[in-house]
């Protein structure tokens, strides 16, 4: 049984707003796409290690990755669910019975994440790790509230998220709009997917004030080397 994984890292982080996409930033001296990737194999249930970068990264993403186990970069999209598909696309010699699909953008996964994935694809087609919203959520337009909304059944959805590899691959070639996340593309198509308890620290880096805020939890994990 193979398991293949995703690292997605062909997006331009416009909403960090610096001058290199976030992914290359770095978290106490590296990249975050590559504390990404040591995540992702840490527990060593990852086979195939499969990075998705911008046009022209290729060389570039290796450099970051020097020493870890992966597969060839390939060139991602311009969307994140393109860029999914063209990771897929590029796994299908290997055909994995698995693959976890994760945002380079996310360098924390604990530990307990993706074992608990991989025992939910057991009983279903996807697995994804989520938080309940503790937040008070207000519908709003132009500032000012129009409701509540009820947060009770609500959760915040994170990755990695793990699927059957041919049921992903068929989400996708079934998929007609751009959906948020790939476990939305298996709710399309009338997959039942799991959830599983998703953590605080798994930040998705996403404004400049992410990358301080995961730094200090990462700070005595990994020193010393
Ligand atoms: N991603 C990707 N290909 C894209 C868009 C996004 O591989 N065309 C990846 C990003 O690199 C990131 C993950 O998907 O690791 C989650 O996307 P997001 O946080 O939205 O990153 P960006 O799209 O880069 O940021 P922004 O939306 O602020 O531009
Ligand atoms: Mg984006």
């Amino acid at each position: 049984m193979m398991i293949a994984a995703l690292l997605l890292a062909a997006g331009r982080g416009e909403r960090f707003g610096a001058p290199e996409p976030k992914q290359y930033a770095l978290l106490l001296g590296r990249p975050v796409l590559r504390v990404a990737a040591e995540a992702l194999l840490a527990g060593g249930h990852v086979q195939a290690l499969q990075p998705v970068c911008a046009a022209g990264e290729e060389v570039r993403i290796t450099a970051m990755l020097e020493g870890l186990p992966h597969l060839p970069p390939v060139t991602g999209g311009a969307t994140r669910q393109a860029s999914v598909k063209a990771g897929l696309a590029a796994l299908a010699a290997l055909n994995p019975s698995a693959v976890l699909v994760h945002d380079a953008a996310r360098p924390v996964i604990p530990a307990g994440t993706i074992p608990a994935l991989l025992a939910a694809l057991e009983h279903r087609a996807g697995a994804i790790p989520a938080q309940p919203v503790s937040d008070t959520l207000k519908r709003g337009e132009a500032g000012v509230i129009g409701e509540t909304v009820p947060r009770a059944g609500l959760f915040r959805a994170q990755t990695p998220q793990a699927f059957r590899f041919e049921t992903l691959r068929a989400a996708h070639e079934a998929a007609s709009a751009e959906a948020t996340d790939d476990a939305q593309l298996l709710e399309w198509i009338g997959e039942s997917v799991a959830l599983v308890p998703g953590h605080e620290s798994n930040v998705k880096i996403t404004f400049p004030e992410d990358l301080a805020r995961v730094e200090s939890t990462l700070q005595p994990r990994l020193l010393p080397r």
